[in-house]
């Protein structure tokens, strides 16, 4: 259902106008709910949401990993392992090697420390390579740093679990980085590519709604947007009429 949403709104925007074009193409419908992952290496940050009972699982990079002060190869492994040991669900580990082989011998060593962790590989030329190899030899993948639709056709090509369009970063630069996530899950539902769009950097609740709406299979968000869900002044005034009144029958 998700990814045929634009093409059905545009089926019934046509419906009587011509019939000839009120055809869907077939597709092969997924039955998903949108996941929520976390996108931060903050421990507390990381407890905090997975406490909320919505988390489905964790991204990180090596920025944000600089932002919480992990230093040195032992201190990142570590840390990759406290956040198995918290969030039950797919923990993406990002290789910082920029070659084939080197991404592979990373990417393998990430992938032996815990059976959730997901090999975030670059959207470079070896990145797809490896992005590949390890499909081959049963390693999931989230290719990063995907700002194009032929971007994201390649990272489904090579088999990754995950894509992950920066649709923050496109906005920044002054386009609308919501519509790639549009585009690309109707390429994705056209074609038949297994490959689950991962939302990336998400600057607000909002981008959160639009990316369930543009059919996005998980939404990778800071902690504060995911809590600002929450938020509706019409809950709180109603709340505290509720309980003021439910004073009057204690
Ligand atoms: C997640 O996988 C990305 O690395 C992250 O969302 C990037 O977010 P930023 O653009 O806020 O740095």
């Amino acid at each position: 259902m998700r990814r045929t949403g634009s093409l059905m709104r545009r089926a019934r925007q046509n419906r009587g106008k011509n019939k000839e074009r009120y055809i869907l193409p077939i597709i092969k419908l997924k039955k998903r709910l949108m996941k929520f992952f976390i996108d931060t290496a903050d421990l507390e940050q990381i407890k905090e949401a997975n406490d909320l009972g919505i988390l489905d699982g964790v991204t990180t990079n090596p920025s944000l990993m600089a932002k919480v002060g992990v230093k040195g190869h032992e201190a990142v492994i570590q840390h990759y392992k406290t956040i198995c040991d918290i969030v039950d669900g797919d923990i993406s580990a990002e290789v910082v090697s920029t070659d084939f082989k080197g991404i592979v011998e990373e990417g393998k060593k990430l992938a032996a420390l815990h059976k959730n962790i997901v090999v975030k590989v670059p959207m470079i030329k070896d990145g797809v390579k490896a992005i590949k190899w390890f499909t081959d030899n049963g390693i999931r993948t989230n290719c990063t740093l995907v700002f194009s639709a032929g971007q994201a056709i390649l990272a489904a090509k090579a088999g990754a679990a995950y894509v992950s369009p920066f649709i923050g970063r496109i906005d920044d630069s002054g386009w609308e980085g919501i519509n790639l996530i549009s585009q690309i899950a109707e390429i994705y539902a056209v074609q038949g590519f297994e490959t689950e769009i991962l939302a990336a950097s998400i600057r607000s609740s909002n981008h959160i709604i639009q990316c369930a709406e543009a059919g996005a299979d998980v939404v990778t968000s800071p902690l504060e947007p995911i809590l600002g869900l929450l938020k509706h002044p019409l809950t709180d005034i109603g709340l505290a009429k509720f309980l003021e009144d439910a004073k009057k029958f204690a």
